[in-house]
């Protein structure tokens, strides 16, 4: 199956039939049918199928005379809510393309190459961002990672369970590292930054979670008096337009994308609201107090508002300069092509701090992701393939 068999099998999978995107979700039906058809592929093409005891999946290609450290691809299949068919699935089915072209050209690789297919890369059930990838190097504390919980209070430990993944064996697998010598992750690029089909990664920008919660009194909203009331909402909202204000003095960006409110009536104060502050920025100072800044203007609200507020850092990723020897590598052997920092997360930002790591990136027309309008053309995708192949050509053999 070629690149656009694949695709379209995958389309499908976890998308709303009224165009709000995709939801797919690590462990829920639509994630594991993405992992299901993965695992199908990687079976028809004679790859060596391997699930990690993180819930990572792998397909090693190994053909005789291949021996060493091997050159991992792939990415993530999970999804935001409502996100685009690209950020993830496109590394992981052009991955298996490259591999395609790769055999029919008889290429001959010194090294096996591996596909990965990382587990809850955005974070969006469990809260944590690339959580497969950072319990993989370390990046997690396995305890911290068994007790996080997703919105119907399920932990992982216990999720993992329900896969057959024992909770207690969680954690750095430094034998699955060592018989990796570099990874190459392939990605749709998720603003506006690129203008040729395909470029090359320099660095991620600091990024990261932040959890605000504001308890308050939950009351009748017809029969409390202003004067009476302890309302959680309106110090969550100052905050609000405080992440705001506070990116923009620092040359940042920040984003409230996710609220809950307790108990969510129309004709109830709230007792408390949950809020989440993703912030990212040129520099961790411009991203640290951006989140200062933020957390001062809602203890000041609250303050004012009889509410209580608590801030819980979920996640942090310092800056990723990601190895230039392999990235001068990789736009050699592509014969020059734009090299861009970005704005997102990604494993390979994780990885790269226990192996040289690069990243692809193909040209998005829209600028749009984490949202359906995220596209990539298909010659643009197809030359994405090229360039993974040459690139796994140049890093497989010799
Ligand atoms: C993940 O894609 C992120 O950048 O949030
Ligand atoms: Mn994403
Ligand atoms: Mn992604
Ligand atoms: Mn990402």
């Amino acid at each position: 199956m070629g690149f656009e068999e694949m695709w379209s099998a995958l389309l499908p999978v976890g998308r709303d039939p009224d165009g709000g995107g995709y939801h797919r979700f690590a462990w829920t039906p639509p994630e594991l049918e993405c992992r299901a058809w993965f695992l199908d592929e990687a079976r028809r093409r004679d790859l060596d199928v391997e699930r990690d005891r993180n819930g990572n999946l792998f397909a090693w290609w190994r053909p005789d005379g291949a021996a060493g450290r091997a050159v991992l691809t792939g990415s993530h299949l999970d999804s935001v809510p409502g996100g685009g068919a690209f950020d993830g699935p496109l590394g992981v089915v052009s991955a298996l393309a490259a591999i395609d072209l790769m055999r029919e050209r008889g290429v001959r690789v010194d090294r096996p190459v591996g596909v990965a297919v990382f587990a809850e890369e955005e974070g969006a059930r469990f809260g944590v961002a690339c959580l497969g990838s950072r319990l993989l190097t370390g990046a997690i504390d396995p305890s911290r990672a068994r007790a996080l919980r997703d919105g119907d209070g399920r932990t992982f430990a216990d999720v993992l369970a329900a896969h057959d993944l024992d909770p207690d064996a969680i954690g750095r697998d430094d034998d699955l590292l060592g018989r990796v010598g570099c990874f190459v992750e392939l990605h749709v690029e998720q603003g506006r930054a690129l203008d040729e089909p395909v470029g090359a990664a320099s660095a991620i920008v600091p990024h990261g979670r932040w959890r605000f919660d504001f308890t308050g009194e939950g009351n009748h909203a017809g029969t409390t008096r202003l004067a009476d009331r302890r309302d959680p909402m309106l110090p969550f909202a100052r905050m609000v337009l405080a992440a705001r204000e506070a990116a923009e003095r620092h040359d940042a960006v920040a984003t409230v994308g996710k609220v809950d409110v307790t108990p969510g009536g129309v004709n109830a104060i709230p007792s408390s609201v949950a809020a989440w502050l993703d912030a990212r920025g040129p520099s961790d100072d411009a991203v640290r107090r951006t989140v200062a800044d933020v957390h001062e203007a809602a203890r000041a609200a609250a303050a004012s508002h009889g509410v209580a507020v608590e801030l819980s850092e979920e996640s942090y990723t310092e800056v990723v300069g990601f190895d230039t020897s392999l990235r001068d590598r990789l736009v050699a052997a592509l014969g020059g092509v734009p090299v861009l920092p970005t704005g997102a997360g990604h494993d390979a930002g994780i990885l790269s701090a226990r192996l040289p790591t690069a990243m692809l990136f193909v040209r998005n027309p829209t600028g749009v992701s984490h949202a359906p309008a995220e596209h990539a053309e298909t010659p643009d995708c197809l030359a994405g393939v090229e360039a993974l192949a040459a690139v796994l050509t140049d890093l497989a053999r010799g």
